[in-house]
């Protein structure tokens, strides 16, 4: 089994860094074609994607000694221990200098460019320049790094490690999945989904959580409802409290969808009409529709996934639409304006503004340039922007007009479970007749 085996996904990262080790390894097939193996690796991208458990692999694959320095020590004791790694190193060369977390060589999480471990870390790697000395970097963020240690010769390799996405997200949650006794019909891709754009770090932490649900519960096997109590927690940071405005008792689904205040139900269908909005005009796009609120307060989420299916103008449109779908809820359900919408509202007027001022979706005397950035100019961008919002909410309703039966349904499935997955919203749907409304 290669190291390399251990990376689930990431099929071109994967290959780029099998190459980087047979540079490292292989050195005559190299030698004989009169060119000279990469000097260096650098490896960057948000915690928890798979930095350290890459460079391992190059490691290990490589079959070279490796000095390993991260920061442990107090400043000047670590410029020592950054000068020590490198003379052992150059001492046992053909070796590896691995420097991991680089970014947190100096302190803080600023831009230190002139900090004096980057300075040395940059002369020690000059030092060694013609020695057998690879060195390989992680770094979390590369703008605390300077411009001048990052070049080529210094780090001639750079990949981003993104957060694993589509299918490479579908396989590393089965691979999770395998050690843990989950029920049948628990599916990889749905978790994938919700869990879009989260770390493998997070993803691993997440389904062990599901898993402490249940051994809490004194549960048999692992279920999906475990999983979004789990996944609201780590990733939303809401507890799941049974006990809150919710107890389970028959009568309270009508009493929470009625409530005299609105306080619940105002939540409840407004998620209703973010989903519903959602739904209609992007399907299978909204993953999660919540009704539980953060400690002490009132209010729910939804969230999204783009499967790429739509042109990027649809799903801008779209997002429009379906943020103002909350507030076009309320007006439609209880004719009265939603208080508290302020998030939804700066969401919609913010990716509006750039249609009109960065796209020139209503023309192009809209543009900003360096010539006519005039008050005039952003007094008739502002003008334009409420007018489109206008129209975008008055489509909204529509959607919502057209569709009333779905959008009563998931308002009433969400007063029962208070948390929808993708799987419940699909089930509703398809006992809906949904009438697509073009935008
Ligand atoms: N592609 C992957 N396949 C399998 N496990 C992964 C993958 N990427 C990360 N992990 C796991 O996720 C956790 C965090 O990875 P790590 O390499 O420490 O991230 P980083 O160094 O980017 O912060 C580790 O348990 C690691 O084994
Ligand atoms: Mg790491």
């Amino acid at each position: 089994m290669s190291a390399f085996d251990k990376i689930i996904g990431y099929a071109s990262v994967k290959k780029e860094l099998k190459q980087i080790s047979d540079t490292l390894k292989n050195r005559e097939a190299y030698d004989k074609l009169g060119v000279s193996a990469p000097k260096g690796l650098l490896l960057y991208g948000e915690p928890g994607v798979g930095k350290s458990l890459m460079a391992i692999a190059v490691i290990q694959e490589s079959g070279r000694k490796v000095f390993c320095c991260r920061k442990d020590s107090p400043n000047g004791d670590f410029i020592k221990k950054i000068k020590a790694t490198f003379d052992e190193a150059m001492q046992n060369a053909p070796s590896i200098v691995y420097l991991d977390d680089m970014d947190k060589f100096a302190n803080g999480d600023e831009r230190h460019p002139d900090a004096e471990e980057y300075v040395t870390v940059q002369s020690c790697i000059d030092e060694a320049k013609d020695t057998q000395v690879f060195v390989l970097a992680t770094v979390n963020n590369m703008r605390c790094l300077p411009v001048s240690l990052r070049r080529a010769g210094r780090f001639d390799r750079t990949i981003r490690v993104a957060a694993p996405h589509g299918e490479d997200a579908v396989k590393i949650i089965a691979y999770y999945l395998k050690s843990k006794r989950f029920v049948d019909g628990v599916d990889p891709a749905v978790i994938a989904k919700i869990m879009d754009g989260r770390s493998c770090a997070e993803l691993e932490t997440v389904i062990n959580e599901a898993g402490l649900y249940a051994g809490y519960e004194r549960a048999e096997s692992i279920t999906m409802d475990h999983f979004l109590k789990a996944c609201l927690r780590t990733v939303f940071h809401i507890v799941y409290d049974d006990r809150s405005d919710f107890e389970d008792e028959p009568d309270d689904c009508s009493r929470r969808l009625s409530d005299p205040d609105h306080t619940i139900s105002q939540v409840i269908y407004h998620e209703a009409g973010h989903a519903v909005v959602s739904e209609v005009l992007c399907p299978e796009s909204v993953t999660l529709v919540s009704a539980c609120c953060t400690s002490g307060d009132v209010g729910g989420f939804t969230s999204y996934y783009n499967d790429n299916s739509k042109t990027s103008l649809y799903w801008e449109k779209s997002r429009i639409i379906g943020s103002l779908g909350g507030i076009a809820a309320i007006e439609q359900k209880f004719g009265i304006s939603d208080l508290g919408c302020e998030r939804d509202l700066d969401q919609a007027f913010d990716r509006v503004r750039d249609l009109i001022v960065q796209t020139c979706t209503s023309g192009f005397r809209f543009h900003n340039n360096n010539y006519s950035n005039s008050e005039r100019l952003m007094s008739e961008q502002e003008q334009a922007v409420a007018a489109e919002v206008e129209k975008y909410y008055r489509k909204a309703k529509e959607i919502l007009s057209a569709n009333w039966e779905f959008f009563e349904k998931i308002a009433v499935a969400l007063a029962q479970k208070k948390l929808l997955s993708t799987v419940d919203i699909q089930k509703i749907k398809s006992e809906c007749k949904i009438i697509p409304v073009a935008v």
